[in-house]
């Protein structure tokens, strides 16, 4: 009887779908919904710079820029957060859980992190980016210790970092799994358009102590820019399993290709060498922030799929065909069945995934991303993309 019994469950196990081999990757979408409208709900103008995290306990946090009076990047802003605790079919009420007051230069998101040795989220913002009638910008953090339903008040870590203009983002910074630097935090984002390049902030007390990481400067730097200028801005870093750091990166002024650059640590996040970018030329881009995230061996990427040219500065983005990548050779080449997940207007996306261990969490991951009928910024939405259901 024991010894049936045991059979029945070691046959159950080899049969039960646990686990994928990334050959059988087929994204399908599963289900989306709109987390924020613009324009219709309460006091707020538009929603844009969607970001979205996991948490230790299971749940998934949704933050955007509440604008309060136009679409504009400038003005007074809230941080605009959801929360979902049932794997993203229902989602709390709207909380603000910054408020910037009226300045004219707000707040700017930003990168949401997870400690996952603490269980706790960090946000880092920028304000007065553009020392637009105000000085100097500021680096600033808000944690929650309760899985996301309170926040601190916000600390300035531009007391640590010195004064400069860096806006983290727009998407997740990590805390590597993986030697060297097992447990750092490595928060990644750009500077100024003159001042621009990639620049990481890195923590190895959980979020007590920062200090400038790597920087990835562009040319000339500190200048004005012109068309075709090497300047790297808004990225996303993704940990792979060797522990190395690729960063994906926005190619403002669409140096040497309309694609995406990339740029790999292999320090933790302390240098990012010239010696390891290249341009990614399948992963081409109207210069926006795109979506990167590795999940059991498979790099997803978004973006909106099109290489429309561009508009200096920020916003007036021609994204259109919100586009799911993916690659089994961690970015060094890209599957040819992309899944499109919108026709349209399509701006800045940002991926996520829950990472259980259980079954259920390894078949999903979520991509939140701005979406419209005329403009990309008429909505935040949250799509939940089924890993093998497309077959
Ligand atoms: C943050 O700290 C810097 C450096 O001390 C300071 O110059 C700046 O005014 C502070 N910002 C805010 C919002 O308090
Ligand atoms: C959208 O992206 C897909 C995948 O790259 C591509 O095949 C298609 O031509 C694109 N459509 C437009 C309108 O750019």
């Amino acid at each position: 009887m024991e010894t049936g019994s045991a059979l029945a469950a070691l046959w159950l196990l080899s049969t039960c779908a646990c686990s994928f081999s990334p050959k059988e990757t087929n994204p399908l979408l599963y289900e989306e919904q709109l987390l924020w409208v613009s324009g219709v709900q309460g006091a707020v103008n538009t929603y844009r710079i969607p970001l979205l995290t996991f948490t230790q306990k299971g749940s998934l946090l949704a933050f955007s820029e509440a604008r309060k009076s136009s679409s504009r990047d400038l003005g007074a802003k809230f941080i605009a957060m959801r929360r979902s605790t049932d794997k993203g079919a229902t989602w709390s009420p709207t909380s603000f859980i910054v408020n910037d007051g009226e300045k004219l230069d707000g707040l700017n998101l930003g990168s949401v992190v997870v400690d996952e040795e603490l269980g706790l989220v960090i946000v880092v913002y920028v304000l007065c980016f553009n020392h637009n009638h105000c000085f100097p910008s500021s680096t600033m953090m808000i944690e929650s210790w309760d899985d996301g339903l309170s926040w601190s008040s916000p600390r300035n870590l531009s007391v640590q970092l010195g004064v400069k203009s860096f806006a983290p983002g727009p998407g997740f910074g990590i805390q590597k799994r993986y030697n060297p630097a097992k447990g750092r935090l490595v928060v990644c984002g750009h500077g100024t358009l003159a001042g621009n390049g990639v620049f990481c902030i890195l923590s190895d007390d959980h979020g007590s102590n920062w200090y400038n990481g790597a920087a990835l400067k562009s040319i000339p730097y500190n200048q004005q820019k012109r068309a075709q200028d090497f300047s790297p801005d808004e990225c996303q870093p993704v940990e792979l399993t060797d522990g190395s750091i690729v960063i994906n990166v926005r190619n403002q002024n669409s140096y040497h290709c309309r694609c995406r650059i990339v740029v790999r640590s292999f320090d933790g996040g302390l240098t990012l060498p010239v010696d390891n970018l290249f341009f990614d030329y399948e992963l081409v881009d109207p210069a926006v922030a795109a979506g990167a995230l590795l999940k059991d061996g498979v790099l997803y990427f978004t973006n909106p799929s099109n290489e429309n040219k561009n508009f200096l500065p920020a916003p007036s983005l021609s994204g259109v065909n919100l586009t799911l990548r993916w690659s089994l050779t961690d970015g060094k080449s890209w599957e040819k069945k992309a899944v499109q997940l919108w026709a349209g207007p399509s701006g800045y996306s940002s991926i996520t995934s829950l990472d259980s261990g259980s079954a259920d969490d390894r078949k999903y991951i979520f991509v939140i991303y701005e979406k419209g009928h005329i403009d990309y910024d008429e909505t935040i939405s949250l799509a939940k993309i089924h890993l093998y259901g497309g077959r």
